[in-house]
C-alpha cells in the first residue's frame, strides 16, 4: 500500500490526529517497555512514565478529551498496522486464502483466545460481538410458553429487547429486577435475583460489568445460587473481558459473550462466545450450520462471508494486551476511575451512580442535581471539550465516564474542574 494511502487510512480510522508510529511499532514498544518489565500491577497503576509510553501508540483525539471509551476502543498502532497488513495480504488472493488458509488461521486464533479466557478451546468460538454471541443463546435455546427468564433493568438494552422478543414470539415470561446502585453486600444483590426465580425459571441473564454504571456483579455467587435452583446462567461480559482479570470458568456461568473491540482493543467486529461443553448440544446455531455435530462448538462459527483479517488481528491484540499486562491494565483503569471519582465525591450537588472499591473498575457514572444527563454531557463537551455519554435509564441518571489506558491524570483533573464548575 502506498505510504500516502496508508497514512490516509490511518488518520481516517483513528478519527484523528496524533501521528501513529512506524511499522515495527510493537517491537519498538517492547523495547521501550523493557525497563518496566517486572513492574507489579499495584506500582504500575500510578506509574505515569509507563503509561506515557502506552499513550504514544494510541490515536488520541487532538481537539477534545475522549472519556467515552466504553462504546468501543481505538486500536493501538501495533494492532491497527497488523490489521491493515492482514487485509492487504488477503486481498491479493482472497479466494485462495478463504478456501485454503482461513480455517487454519481461525483455529490458531481461537486457541490463543481460549488460552486468554482460561477455558478449553472446545468451549469457545469467535463471533462478531456480544450481541451476536448472546443472540445465539437467547434465540437458540428451546423455550416453551410459560418458561421464565430473569434479568436486570440495567442490563444492556438490546439483550433485554431480545428477551422481550422471545416473550412475544414464544410466550417467555421475563422478570426484570431492580438492582441497588450502591449494594451493601454481595448478598443484597443475590437476594434480588433469588426472589425473582420461580419454579418456571429457565434462564438468568447477568452482566458481569453493568455498562451504564460500571458496577461489577458477583457473578460466581449469582451463578451458584441460580444453578442450585436449576436455572441456566448467561453472562454478559461485554465490558469485563480484558478489562478486569478473570477466567471464564471461574465465573461459573453456562454461556458467556463478550466484545473484543471493547477492552481487548481489536478492530471492530470481534467477539467471543463461550458455552459450557455439556450445554453446546442444547443450543441451535443462529445460522443453521448442520455440517458440525450438535456438540461441536464450531457449529456457531459459520456466519457467512466476513472479513477474516479482523479475526487475524485478534492475535495481534492479544499480543499487545499481554505486553501491557492484564493485571497492570486492570489496576490502571481502576486507578484512573478512582482518581476522578475520589475528587468529585463530596462536591455539593454531585452524586455518583457507581459503587466504590472492587465493585467497579474503569467505568463510572456521575450526575449533578438539577442537570439532566443530556444537559450535563452537552455542557461537558460544549464548554470543556470533554466527551462523555448521557445515561438516562431507569434509576441511572448521569453521564458515563470511561477513561482508557491513554488517558492522563491531567485530563481527569480537567474533568473534575468542569464538574465542580457545573455543580456550582
Ligand atoms: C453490557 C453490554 N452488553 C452488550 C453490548 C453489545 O456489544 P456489541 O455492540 O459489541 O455487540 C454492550 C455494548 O456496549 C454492552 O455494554
Amino acid at each position: 500500500m502506498a505510504t500516502s494511502r496508508r497514512a490516509f487510512l490511518r488518520t481516517a480510522a483513528a478519527g484523528a490526529v496524533a501521528p501513529m508510529l512506524g511499522p515495527a511499532v510493537l517491537d519498538g514498544l517492547e523495547r521501550r517497555l523493557e525497563p518496566f518489565g517486572r513492574l507489579p500491577a499495584a506500582a504500575a497503576a500510578s506509574d505515569e512514565p509507563f503509561w506515557a509510553e502506552i499513550r504514544k501508540v494510541f490515536p488520541v483525539p487532538a481537539d477534545y478529551v475522549n472519556l467515552e471509551n466504553g462504546y468501543s476502543s481505538p486500536q493501538p498502532a501495533p494492532t491497527f498496522e497488523a490489521f491493515e497488513r492482514h487485509a492487504a495480504d488477503i486481498n491479493g488472493g482472497l479466494s485462495f486464502y478463504m478456501r485454503r488458509r482461513k480455517d487454519k488461521d481461525l483455529d490458531a486464533v481461537r486457541a490463543q483466545l481460549a488460552e486468554l479466557a482460561g477455558c478449553p478451546v472446545e468451549e469457545l468460538v469467535i463471533t462478531r460481538n456480544t450481541t451476536e454471541s448472546l443472540a445465539t443463546v437467547i434465540h437458540g435455546i428451546d423455550l416453551a410458553p410459560g418458561d421464565e427468564a430473569v434479568m436486570c433493568n440495567q442490563d444492556y438494552g438490546s439483550m433485554l429487547e431480545q428477551f422481550r422478543q422471545q416473550s412475544r414470539r414464544r410466550g417467555l415470561k421475563c422478570a426484570e429486577v431492580d438492582l441497588p446502585l450502591h449494594p451493601a453486600s454481595d448478598e443484597a444483590i443475590l437476594d434480588v435475583y433469588a426472589r425473582a426465580i420461580t419454579p418456571r425459571t429457565r434462564l438468568l441473564l447477568v452482566s458481569h460489568m453493568i455498562n451504564i454504571t460500571g458496577q461489577i456483579l458477583p457473578v460466581r455467587k449469582i451463578a451458584d445460587m441460580a444453578h442450585a435452583r436449576g436455572v441456566d446462567v448467561i453472562v454478559d461480559a461485554a465490558h469485563s473481558f480484558a478489562h478486569v482479570v478473570f477466567t471464564v470458568p471461574e465465573l461459573g456461568g453456562d454461556y458467556l459473550g463478550s466484545s473484543l473491540h471493547k477492552w481487548l482493543c481489536t478492530p471492530l467486529g470481534a467477539g467471543l462466545l463461550h458455552v459450557r461443553k455439556e450445554k453446546i448440544a442444547g443450543v441451535w446455531p443462529l445460522f443453521g450450520d448442520s455440517s458440525r455435530p450438535a456438540g461441536d462448538i464450531r457449529k456457531f462459527e459459520h456466519i457467512g462471508t466476513h472479513p477474516s483479517w479482523t479475526v487475524q488481528a485478534i492475535a495481534d491484540a492479544i499480543r499487545f494486551h499481554r505486553l501491557v499486562g492484564g493485571e497492570r491494565k486492570e489496576a490502571r483503569l481502576r486507578y484512573l476511575q478512582q482518581y476522578w471519582t475520589d475528587r468529585v465525591r463530596g462536591i455539593p450537588a454531585v452524586y455518583l451512580n457507581t459503587p466504590g472499591g472492587a465493585r467497579a473498575c474503569g467505568i463510572a457514572n456521575v450526575g449533578v442535581t438539577g442537570l439532566s444527563p443530556a444537559a450535563l454531557a452537552d455542557a461537558l463537551f460544549d464548554r470543556f471539550r470533554i466527551y462523555t455519554v448521557a445515561i438516562d435509564t431507569g434509576p441511572v441518571k448521569g453521564v458515563r465516564v470511561t477513561p482508557h489506558l491513554y488517558t492522563t491524570t491531567a485530563e481527569l483533573d480537567a474533568l473534575v474542574k468542569a464538574i465542580a464548575a457545573l455543580a456550582a
